[in-house]
């Protein structure tokens, strides 16, 4: 499962040096080798394997079932892809919130695997002491604020953060705390875009927004999102640039169809036997 670990062109710098700079970061997530290959060669900053793959690759209902297995598979596919930008893996729901020690392991498992740098959500004071033993160790980290999936069931269901001042006022002191403990970005999860605006101002490390508006320092979607591969549910932020339900639906109908009237496989799609093997078979 381990990948050569290269330290990619886009770093912890270059992110700190965009925001300086004033130039928006770009990150999508992905699960497997092509995409990110892909991503990779369009110029994307940076590819997050996101624990929503639990969803949009997996099925389930929820963030909740994905496991540290599951993301280190992932994330190995993912890192053989990306040979130059930032590789970001999330840890999943209970994999950093049971001991310290444990937290730490467990990033360390994603850097094995192939990642750059983790996500985790929220900032309570034991997930601060996490990201600061995990910075400690040498492994970069990512917060995540506003609306987190992992606390789904606390927040009772997919709610926009931030909607008052004094809830914005609560999301900006731990974006700040985040920083203090050594997070070197922090993903702001459908927040008003004033709000957004606001601690984006306030902080300076980087924000990377998903449903925050136009003014975070960078931006990310899912995947399957901006492919039109998953129709569960779209986002009302999530931005379409292709139809693959279409095409892959498409794809297969065709091909059914070839099958069953038997245009597949053609002539070129074979493969024959030389005309003295066939002639030896006809002695047979
Ligand atoms: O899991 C994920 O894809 C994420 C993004 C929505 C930021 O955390």
């Amino acid at each position: 499962m381990s990948v050569e670990t290269k330290l990619k062109d886009v770093t912890v710098s270059t992110f700190l040096k965009k925001k300086e700079k004033n130039e928006k970061i770009t990150m999508l997530t992905a699960y497997d080798y092509s995409t990110a290959k892909y991503f990779d060669e369009a110029g994307v900053d940076s590819i997050l394997i996101g624990d929503s793959l639990g969803m949009v690759v997996l099925g389930y209902e929820s963030t909740h079932h994905v496991t540290m297995t599951d993301m280190k598979i992932f994330t190995s596919a993912v890192a053989r892809g990306a040979k130059r930008c930032m590789v970001v893996a999330d840890m999943p729901f209970m994999s950093y919130h049971l001991s310290i020690e444990e937290a730490v392991k467990n990033a360390g498992e994603l850097i094995r695997a192939g990642a750059s740098a983790v996500k985790l959500e929220g900032a309570t004071d034991f997930i601060l002491s996490v990201v600061k033993r995990c910075v400690e160790s040498g492994i970069p980290v990512v917060g995540h604020l506003g609306f987190t999936p992992q606390y789904l069931n606390v927040l009772g269901g997919y709610k926009i953060q931030g909607k008052s001042a004094e809830n914005t006022k609560f999301i900006l002191k731990q974006a700040k705390k985040l920083q203090e403990a050594g997070a070197f970005a922090v993903v702001l999860e459908m927040v008003p875009e004033e709000s957004a605006k606001l601690i984006t101002e306030k902080l300076n490390i980087p924000t990377i927004g998903i449903g925050a508006g136009r003014y975070t320092d960078g931006q990310v979607l899912v995947a399957d999102d901006i492919l039109g591969k998953f129709s569960d549910f779209k986002p009302k932020f999530a931005r379409r640039y292709a139809d693959l339900k279409t095409t892959i639906s498409n794809a297969a109908s065709e091909y059914i169809s070839d099958v069953a009237s038997g245009s597949f496989p053609s002539e070129s799609e074979v493969f024959h036997l030389s005309e003295e093997e066939l002639n030896a078979l006809k002695e047979m």
